[in-house]
């Protein structure tokens, strides 16, 4: 990220993107590909809400078995043009367009596409209750899937078998609930949902007439991924920091203390998303279900 909360380094979205493409459930994208492809003539309409750099449309295009129309939106230009420069993954011969749109996630609600798929990853805990009430509303009213990925839900771990000790953990969860406290700041839409963002957008989806499915999909990251483990430890000491800057010191110490952990393979982190689809159902059936054995 960078010091604004609402614009993010392309540097960040890269580092993360192998690991979230490992951490994603391909269930849910191959059940919103499968309602896609019950559905769609000839072309696909996908919109991907806060695309930033492009890692949600090269994660699914190849996994949707129909030819696809992408808009990308985002208030970030300098990251969509990256999006349309880089390369798709191989999509099987099926045709990929995409254009990008940029503009604020406040005015995208009211140009939905009939049918189409509404997805978006690692945005959710940025907005507002309110908004995802607006979005999911829209979606209902133009017959929309709804797919967001990644979104962060509270889960945050440091496996430290060797040096786990009562103060550890409690220093470590002291951190945490900073960050917590952090990711509900306003950054640019109201309250931010946070970690609260999968259980919201569940429960609005079917309050509004949808079936819900949900899968946990978190990061386990350890010296394999020890580049975006490190760049996760700067993200969470500066969210605490920004939280608690009184306690600046502390963070710093502690900092450096799981830094050298992780550098000698001491420890790893674990950070928990999960994804959540919403397929349109008529209201009277509408239940919610757990898509088990998800982690493929
Ligand atoms: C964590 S990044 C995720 C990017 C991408 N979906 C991915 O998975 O790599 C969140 C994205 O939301 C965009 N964003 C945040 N607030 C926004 C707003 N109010 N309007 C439009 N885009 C916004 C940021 O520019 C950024 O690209």
């Amino acid at each position: 990220m960078t010091n604004n909360d609402s614009l993010f380094a392309a540097d960040w979205l890269a580092l993360r993107e192998p690991a979230d493409a490992r951490a994603r459930s391909s269930r849910l994208a191959e059940v919103a590909g499968d309602w896609l492809a019950s559905r769609t003539f000839n072309r696909a309409e996908i919109i991907d809400l806060g695309a930033g750099s492009g890692a949600n449309l090269r994660y699914l295009a190849p996994r949707l078995t129909t030819n696809q129309s992408w808009t990308l939106i985002d208030h970030d230009a300098s990251l969509l043009a990256r999006a349309t420069e880089s390369k798709l993954p191989d999509c099987a011969h099926r045709s990929v367009s995409v254009t990008t749109r940029t503009i604020d996630l406040n005015a995208c609600l009211d140009d939905l596409p009939g049918e189409g798929l509404v997805t978006a990853s690692a945005l959710l805990d940025l907005v507002t209750r309110e908004w995802i009430e607006k979005l999911i509303q829209a979606c209902h009213r133009a017959n929309c899937a709804v797919l967001f990925a990644l979104s962060v839900d509270g889960h945050m771990q440091i496996g430290d078998p060797s040096s786990h000790t009562p103060e550890t953990k409690r220093d470590d969860a002291w951190i945490f609930n900073q960050v917590a406290t952090h990711q509900r700041r306003n950054k640019g839409m109201g309250r931010a949902l946070g970690s609260e963002g999968p259980e919201v957008l569940r429960q609005v989806l079917a309050e509004n007439g949808y079936q819900v499915y949900s899968a946990v999909t978190p990061w386990r990251l350890d010296t394999v991924d020890l580049k975006l483990a490190l760049a996760a430890l700067d993200e969470w000491a500066r969210a605490a920091t920004t939280a608690a800057p009184e306690s600046s010191y502390f963070i710093q110490t502690w900092q450096a203390r799981r830094q050298a952990a992780l550098r000698q393979g001491l420890c790893s982190l674990q950070v928990g998303h999960h994804d959540v689809l919403g397929l349109p159902i008529e209201p009277a059936s509408a239940r919610s279900n757990n898509v088990s054995g998800s982690k493929e």
